[in-house]
C-alpha cells in the first residue's frame, strides 16, 4: 500500500514536471471542452495531502476556488495580522497544474470577523472606520495574490432574500450604508486592475433575485465600476429550479453585458427548501442514503446533471466558467449543511472516488463546448 501511495506521488511530481514543458494532453472534464469553459472545483488546502485526490483533481479540473480558506475569517481573524498558508498551498497547487485559480472572497455576511464592521459589543463602525477596514483587507489579499488569481467573487450575497427589501441588512451596510458594494468594487478594482471582479449569490436564477441583480450590475455601471461576471453559486435540488429558470436567468444576464459562472454548484438529492443560506441550520432532517446512494437515485442525478448542462451548454457564448462545491461525495459541504452528519450524494464521485452515472452525463454535454 505504502508503495503505491509512493507510486502515486512520483507520479504526480512527474506530471507537474511535465507543465514546464508544455502539459501532457487534457484528461477528464477539464478535456471534454475543448478549453472553451473553465471546469472548477472548491477544496480545502488538507485535500491535497491525499494523492488520490490531487491526482483527480489535477486530471479533471482546470480551475480551484478555495472553499474556505480565502475567506475574512481565514485570512484576517484579526485586524492586520493576515495568514495565507492554506491560501498559498492551494493556490501552489493550481499554479503547478496549470490550473486558473478563483477568489472567495472578499466581503460577506458569514465567515468575516465581527471588528471588521461593528464594536465588540455588536454596535455599527462608523463608516469611515468601516471602509477604512474593508480598503485594508482588500488591498492585503488582493495585493497578496497580486496578478495570480483570474477573478474575485468581490461580494457574495448581498441581496436580501425577502424580496421586499433590496439589500440584505449586513454588519457591512449597517456601518458603511447602502453604498458598500460599491465601494468594495471600487477598492477592488484599484488593488488588481487585472482581475475579473464578479458578483456571487444564490437563488439568483429565480425571478425576484434576477431582478434585484440586475438593479444591482446597473447601480455599479452607472457609478462607472467594472462588473465582469455573476457568479451563479448553482445549490441545486433535483426538483429545482427548472431549466427553463436557469435558461432565462443567463439570458438576462448576459444581456446586461455581463459573463456569468456557475460558482458553487451541487444537486442536492434530499429534499430541501431551496436556497443556501450557511446560518440556515436545522436540528435534524432526515438521512435517508446513510447506506448508499441506490442505482434508481443515481439515475435521477445523472439526469438532472444531464439537464442542467445541457442548458449551459446551450449559452456556451456567456458562461465562462462551471465550479463544483467540492469533488466527491466525501467533501460536500451538503454532508453538514442544513443538517450536520449526513450522507449525501450531491456530486460526480462517490466517496471512493469512482465516477457516479452523473459524471457521463456531464461529459457528454461538456463537449458541446468545444464543438463548432
Ligand atoms: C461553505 C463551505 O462549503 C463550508 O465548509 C463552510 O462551513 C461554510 O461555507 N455559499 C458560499 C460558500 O458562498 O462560501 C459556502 O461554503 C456555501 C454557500
Amino acid at each position: 500500500m505504502k508503495y503505491r501511495v509512493l507510486a502515486v506521488a512520483a507520479m504526480a511530481v512527474a506530471t507537474s514536471a511535465l507543465v514546464g514543458l508544455g502539459r501532457p494532453a487534457e484528461t477528464g472534464l477539464r478535456g471534454a471542452t475543448g478549453g472553451k469553459v473553465l471546469i472548477g472545483t472548491a477544496i480545502m488546502s488538507n485535500q491535497l495531502d491525499d494523492p488520490k485526490l490531487a491526482e483527480l483533481i489535477a486530471r479533471e479540473f482546470n480551475c480551484i476556488t478555495g472553499e474556505n480558506e480565502f475567506k475574512p475569517e481565514s485570512v484576517e481573524r484579526v485586524k492586520g495580522q493576515f495568514t495565507f498558508a492554506g491560501a498559498d498551498k492551494i493556490l501552489a497547487f493550481a499554479e503547478a497544474h496549470d490550473m486558473k485559480m478563483v477568489g472567495h472572497c472578499l466581503l460577506w455576511h458569514n465567515q468575516t470577523p465581527r471588528w471588521m464592521f461593528a464594536s465588540d459589543d455588536g454596535k455599527p463602525l462608523p463608516r469611515e472606520q468601516g471602509l477604512a477596514n474593508l480598503k485594508e483587507h482588500i488591498d492585503a489579499v488582493m495585493g497578496h495574490f497580486k496578478g495570480r488569481i483570474v477573478g474575485w467573487d468581490v461580494v457574495n450575497e448581498a441581496i436580501d432574500d425577502n424580496p421586499a427589501n433590496y439589500l440584505r441588512d449586513t454588519p457591512a451596510k449597517r456601518s458603511i450604508g447602502d453604498d458598500y458594494i460599491e465601494k468594495a468594487f471600487e477598492f477592488a478594482a484599484s488593488a488588481d486592475p487585472n482581475a475579473q471582479l464578479y458578483y456571487n449569490d444564490y437563488s439568483n436564477e429565480g425571478k425576484s433575485k434576477l431582478e434585484r441583480t440586475i438593479k444591482l450590475i446597473r447601480a455599479l455601471k452607472a457609478k462607472g465600476l467594472r462588473i465582469d461576471a455573476v457568479g451563479m453559486q448553482g445549490h441545486w435540488l433535483l426538483a429545482g429550479p427548472s431549466a427553463q429558470e436557469i435558461d432565462g436567468a443567463i439570458s438576462a444576464y448576459a444581456a446586461e453585458g455581463v459573463k456569468v459562472m456557475i460558482t458553487e454548484l451541487d444537486v442536492d438529492p434530499i429534499p430541501r427548501g431551496g436556497g443556501a443560506e450557511v446560518t440556515a441550520m436545522q436540528k435534524s432532517g432526515a438521512n435517508p442514503y446513510a447506506n448508499g446512494f441506490p442505482p434508481d437515485m443515481q439515475e435521477k442525478l445523472a439526469k438532472r446533471y444531464g439537464e442542467i448542462f445541457a442548458v449551459l451548454a446551450k449559452h456556451k457564448a456567456d458562461i465562462s466558467r462551471i465550479t463544483f462545491w467540492g469533488t466527491h461525495d466525501g467533501t460536500s459541504w451538503l454532508n453538514n449543511w442544513p443538517v450536520r452528519g449526513r450522507m449525501n450524494h450531491a456530486l460526480l464521485w462517490d466517496r471512493d472516488m469512482k465516477e457516479k452515472p452523473a459524471y457521463a452525463a456531464v461529459l457528454e454535454q461538456l463537449k458541446k463546448f468545444g464543438a463548432p
